[in-house]
């Protein structure tokens, strides 16, 4: 079953206990931390991820934006995190990383750019429990999903089953009522959705909607 994970990043941030239990149902919460640096934006960091993970059952899948992930990754761990997120472009050594996400008891989980290719990272996909397309350049909300990067989910699908292995792929970036099918087609199966949940009169009823649409 398709999982999705409505992103806080467009929520109220000045009620955020509130907002998350607003889609209690949704499989993760996802929580975007972005420093100014690897994004042109600025959200929050370990202070807020921990409140947040006492403040709502639903597991957090934390969407590192940040440079040297190296150093701040495991600290996202340590604040609660359920599954935390580095940025391949970003990451100094990612195969060190994700066996320190995993040996902590997070999922691990790498992220690539719009324009970074899945191939120089296929033989790293088994130290992976997710991997992360990005269907629009990270920093903000609200953008319109790039139809260009569907080959390479289906690419990283099939590299996924070729190697037999069970990790998940996330898309994230303008997914919504009217582009979730294709992704869903195009092999993803976890489905970050911002703008198409919070912007929604009722959010945990669009988080229904999209699952039901993902799983045709
Ligand atoms: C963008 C973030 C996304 C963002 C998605 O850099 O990584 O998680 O919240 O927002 P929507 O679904 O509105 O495109
Ligand atoms: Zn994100």
């Amino acid at each position: 079953m398709a999982q999705i994970n409505p992103s806080i990043l467009s929520a109220d941030f000045a009620r955020l206990a509130e907002e998350a239990k607003a889609v209690e149902g949704a499989d993760w919460l996802h929580v975007d931390v972005m420093d100014n640096h690897f994004v042109p934006n600025l959200t929050l960091g370990v202070p807020i991820v921990e409140s947040l993970s006492r403040a709502t059952d639903t597991p957090l899948d934390c969407h590192l934006m940040i440079e040297a992930p190296d150093r701040w990754a495991p600290q996202y761990v340590e604040a609660g995190a359920g599954s935390v997120t580095f940025h391949a472009e970003a990451a100094a050594a990612p195969v060190r990383l994700a066996r320190e996400i995993r040996a902590k008891g997070a999922r691990a989980s790498m992220a690539l750019k719009p324009a970074t290719p899945i191939e120089p990272y296929e033989d790293l996909l088994p130290e992976l429990d997710m991997l992360l397309i990005m269907t629009v350049e990270p920093g903000f909300g609200g953008q319109a999903f790039l139809d260009i990067m569907l080959p390479k989910i289906r690419r990283t699908r099939e590299l996924i089953s070729k190697h037999g292995l069970e990790l998940w792929l996330q898309v994230d970036g303008g997914v919504s009522a009217s582009t979730i099918e294709r992704c869903a087609e195009a092999g993803a199966d976890v489905f970050v959705a911002g703008s198409a949940v919070y912007g929604a009169t009722d959010p945990a009823e669009a988080v229904r909607a999209l699952r039901a649409q993902a799983d045709g």
